[in-house]
């Protein structure tokens, strides 16, 4: 089976495919071929998408050049658990709880990709925020606009039409569970807005200030979409298919904030290609913990290999007058425990 992000083409949210980390220089490379190039070479795309590829072709590299940012976040958040943002093709056709957070911090990721050049200044469909002007006010009183604020408006507008025109061609249960989430997911950046401001005023008594809007480290919004996971809700269609209502009358009303779902997860313990899961066989597990990162949990009840590594570490530092820390180079042993695989199990 083939693993994403491993080298193979996964289109999702009709997202930009085969990025994995490093090979978004390719993708630099492809742009400078020129756009028809790089558009057409983009698996899965539809009409629509080729299109604005083609209008925009340094937009599109801006946002291929973030796909390994969010690629990283989605894997931080789930390192401890046993889905650990595996995306393969068959889960993102999948109506589950983790497409609905893959759509949501992609389509995130975009967004914040794309505001960041726009106020880096290497566009020319977009720059710093143009609305940002004049004098403003917060909860410590008035300032006026200065800086660059990030136009986070014009990066929703781009994403939305870029990523949602697949899912309009489609309009089937799983498309409007997957705009739904792609909302949830480019709204978290706009959410995640700072102001930052600069004082001035006799000897920094900030009776001026100028402030700008900001977009926040990425990892906050990976923060906030993984509380949206595990808060997600369960849904279903109405007869007609045109809109979703919580599938039991127990859980709460979905908002548009809250992430949806259509199918129950598979419980990615063994590797099975239908359901897009790739088994936590080899997967390091923690011995001490109680959450879902223990080897209990993690290995489903499959047991697990115990293997000692030795590491080499800083260790016996000493501070020198004046002023350095030196230190020792210790070798350490450590145990690492892996979940056994399912064949393994089946073998004994
Ligand atoms: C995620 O789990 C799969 C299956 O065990 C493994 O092959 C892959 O290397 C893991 N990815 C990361 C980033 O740990
Ligand atoms: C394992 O889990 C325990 C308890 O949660 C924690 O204190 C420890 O740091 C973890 N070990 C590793 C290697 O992550």
């Amino acid at each position: 089976m083939e693993v994403w992000p491993s080298g193979t083409c996964v289109c999702f949210s009709a997202l930009l495919c085969c990025l994995p980390p490093g090979l978004h220089a390719s993708w630099w490379h492809m742009g400078k071929l020129g756009s028809h190039v790089m558009c057409d070479n983009i698996p899965g795309l539809v009409n629509r998408q080729r299109q604005l590829c083609r209008q925009q072709p340094a937009v599109m590299r801006a946002i291929g050049a973030g796909v390994p940012d969010w690629l990283a976040e989605c894997k931080r958040q789930f390192e401890r658990q046993r889905w650990n943002c595996s995306a393969t093709p068959r889960l993102l056709l999948r109506g589950d709880r983790e497409a609905a957070f893959v759509y949501a911090i992609s389509s995130a990721g975009m967004v914040y990709a794309l505001t960041r050049a726009c106020s880096q200044g290497v566009l020319d469909t977009c720059s710093c925020d143009p609305t940002k002007t004049g004098t403003s006010r917060d909860a410590k009183g008035s300032f006026s606009w200065g800086g660059c604020s990030d136009d986070v408006d014009y990066a929703i507008r781009f994403t939305q039409a870029f990523v949602d025109a697949k899912e309009q061609k489609e309009r089937d249960s799983r498309a409007i569970m997957n705009l739904h989430n792609n909302r949830v997911g480019r709204k978290a950046v706009k959410r995640f807005m700072n102001l930052e401001c600069k004082c001035h005023g006799v000897s920094g008594s900030c009776t001026v200030r100028t402030c700008w809007l900001a977009a926040t480290e990425f990892r906050q919004m990976g923060d906030y979409l993984h509380k949206k996971y595990n808060s997600a809700i369960q849904v279903v269609m109405n007869q007609y298919g045109t809109r979703f209502t919580r599938a039991h009358k127990s859980l709460k009303k979905p908002t548009k904030n809250d992430l949806v779902y259509l199918e129950d997860s598979p419980d990615y313990c063994i590797r099975d290609y239908d359901s897009g899961s790739l088994g936590t066989g080899g997967r390091v597990c923690n011995r001490t913990s109680r959450g879902p990162d223990s080897c209990e949990v993690m290995c489903c009840g499959r047991g697990y290999d115990t293997s000692r590594l030795s590491r080499t570490s800083k260790c016996e530092c000493r501070f020198h007058w004046c002023c350095a820390v030196r230190c020792e180079d210790c070798e350490e042993e450590v145990d690492v425990h892996t979940c056994k695989f399912q064949e393994d199990v089946a073998r004994l």
